[in-house]
């Protein structure tokens, strides 16, 4: 057990690897926005750059997507005056730390990671070295800011867990309370988007059905579309939630709706009992339309100043280097690096 008391920061990053949709913002910045706007927590959210060369990645399109995050984000509600905003690759003690954890994990750790072994498949020995040890980057990555909080999906739980266990390790070896033992903040799957089409699927960028997803840069008319012509069942809708029991596609879709208009499910169910969903789909649509477009409109005005996009970023990563430079200096005297 740690006794040190770190101050109450969170970290989270997401991949700049193109196409954001409804999913990353109702599962990922919307939440960010609100943590932000808390003021309990320093919040830090950064576009992670090097994890996304994991896998090729052609730098014309890194770049686009990088500043297309960005101005993600920003829509959305992230506040580089209240939030340090930034991309990975411009903040050096990312990488630096990560040598370090490179030394304390296993490789029998990183070999039993669900992430590393879908999507190194049948071919293994073809994927990068980076891709096997990307825990330990995403490690790292909080770490560096001795974060306390990390608010992910479920499917980086165990990468969570990982980066607990390089704390544990590296603190115990070299006989120092120095890493916080970060807490996972898991959403649950209540929060998570389904795919339009079918509601069992993660809604997703890489589906090759545009019409299952809602992409954050999406007008008006397409997302009204979208969500005429979700998919649903013949039934009308429930008082209750149990009545959304082996209805996935019914489930998503007032899931969305809750989530878009901050309320909760029931509250939802309690004022749609019984209605046909042709009804529900066009005031989900409306809704959408209504909540969506000023951020798909903010996000391409953001993309047409690219220099005010690496104007920002260049602050934060000034910001954070406040943060990660006097602790990665610490760390390299506790390994016994002469400086
Ligand atoms: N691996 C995360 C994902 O794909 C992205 C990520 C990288 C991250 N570093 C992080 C998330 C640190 C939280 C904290 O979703």
């Amino acid at each position: 057990m740690t006794q040190t008391t770190f101050t109450p920061r969170v970290f989270s990053g997401i991949q700049p690897s193109g196409g954001l949709t409804l999913g990353n913002y109702l599962g990922a910045m919307k939440n960010f926005t609100t943590m932000q706007d808390a003021g309990t927590h320093e919040t830090v959210y950064c576009m992670v750059d090097m994890h996304a060369i994991t896998v090729w990645q052609d730098p014309a399109a890194l770049k686009r997507n990088t500043r297309e995050l960005c101005a993600g984000f920003l829509a959305s509600g992230i506040d580089p005056e209240k939030s340090i905003l930034i991309n990975q690759s411009q903040v050096p003690e990312h990488a630096q730390l990560a040598w370090i954890f490179n030394c304390v994990a296993r490789m029998g750790w990183m070999g039993r990671m669900t992430q590393w072994k879908d999507k190194s498949g049948e071919n293994a020995e073809g994927a990068s070295l980076g891709l096997f040890a990307y825990p330990a980057l995403m490690a790292a990555d909080i770490l560096i800011y001795h974060a306390t909080h990390v608010p992910v999906g479920d499917d980086q739980k165990q990468h969570l867990e990982l980066t607990r266990d390089i704390a544990t390790k590296f603190n115990h070896d070299y006989g120092v309370d120095f890493f916080p033992i970060t807490e996972p903040v898991i959403r649950g799957a209540a929060t998570r988007v389904m795919s339009l089409r079918d509601g069992t699927k993660k809604m997703s960028k890489s589906d090759p059905v545009d019409a299952s997803r809602i992409n954050l840069t999406d007008d008006a008319d397409a997302i009204a579309k979208k969500f005429r012509k979700a998919k649903t069942d013949p039934d009308p809708l429930p008082g209750t939630p149990e009545g959304l029991e082996g209805r996935p596609d019914a489930r998503n879709l007032v899931n969305i709706y809750a989530a878009l208009s901050d309320t909760s499910v029931e509250e939802v169910l309690a004022a749609n009992d019984g209605k046909m969903f042709g009804y529900f789909k066009q005031d989900l649509a409306d809704l959408a339309v209504a909540r969506l477009t000023p951020v798909s409109s903010e996000m391409s005005r953001l993309m047409e100043d690219p220099a005010e996009i690496d104007r920002i970023l260049a602050r934060g990563a000034e910001r954070a280097r406040e943060i990660t430079a006097p602790i990665l200096a610490r760390t390299y005297e506790i390994v016994g690096m002469v400086r």
